[in-house]
């Protein structure tokens, strides 16, 4: 008996426990669009004109994805798709929000940059295939507004990305715990 609870304490904290198959699934595809899209973007502004409207056609269709894919993912969690944390309160506050942060700006990346191009005068023609419905057509008042909106928050989502990751790595390298477990 006491051989047994020794053996369970030295498993690491909240071993065993994954977030729902949806949530890892979906953390991971995300995660893999938003690191296409993201520099995809970027490189808008430095290639050359005969392929831009390609990189712009790319850049739109898979940040498209992602607004979808969050909102699937937000249902997931809001239905109790997450495992509960287990940790000191100051560090669960850090972490919740950064993932509430994160999430907020998953969504707000694809909605600034889905009604600036609309905003602009360039409908998104998904992947070349059908046009997107937009709530709103060409009105240059509000265009640049939009743009700015999307430019600023994608170096926002970079900087929470950035301490995203250093945590992720700080659980598994330095902790040793069952962070990254939970989502793989
Ligand atoms: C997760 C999704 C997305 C990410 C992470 C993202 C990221 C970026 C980044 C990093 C830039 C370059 C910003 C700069 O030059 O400083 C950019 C530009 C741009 N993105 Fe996105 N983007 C996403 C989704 C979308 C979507 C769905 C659309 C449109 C349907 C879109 C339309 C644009 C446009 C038109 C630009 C050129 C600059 C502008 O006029 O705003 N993006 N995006
Ligand atoms: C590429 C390497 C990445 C690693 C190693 C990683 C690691 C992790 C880990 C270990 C967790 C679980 C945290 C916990 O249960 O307490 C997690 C959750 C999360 N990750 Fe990542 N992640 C990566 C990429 C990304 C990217 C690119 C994004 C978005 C920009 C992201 C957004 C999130 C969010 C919002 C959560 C909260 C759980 C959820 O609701 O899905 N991750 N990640």
């Amino acid at each position: 008996m006491r051989a047994t609870e020794d053996m369970l304490n030295t498993l690491p904290q909240g071993a065993g426990q994954r977030h729902s198959v949806g949530l890892r699934f979906a953390h991971w595809v995300v995660a893999v669009l938003v690191l296409a899209t993201w520099p995809l973007g970027l490189m808008i502004g430095f290639v050359k004109d005969d392929v831009k409207l390609d990189f712009y056609l790319v850049h739109e269709s898979l940040g498209f994805l992602v607004l979808w894919l969050m909102l699937v993912r937000l249902g997931i969690r809001l239905t109790g798709g997450a495992v509960r944390l287990e940790a000191p309160r100051h560090e669960k506050i850090a972490a919740e929000s950064v993932h509430g942060l994160l999430y907020l700006f998953l969504i707000l990346m694809p909605v600034s940059g889905f009604l600036a191009t609309n905003a602009h005068g360039f409908p998104l023609k998904w992947f070349g295939l059908f046009e997107v419905w937009s709530p709103i057509g060409k009105t240059p008042d509000i265009a640049f507004t939009l743009s700015a909106i999307h430019e600023w928050s994608a170096w926002i989502l970079l900087g929470l990305f950035a301490l995203h990751l250093a945590a992720a790595l700080f659980h598994h390298v330095v902790r040793r715990d069952a962070t990254l477990y939970r989502i793989l």
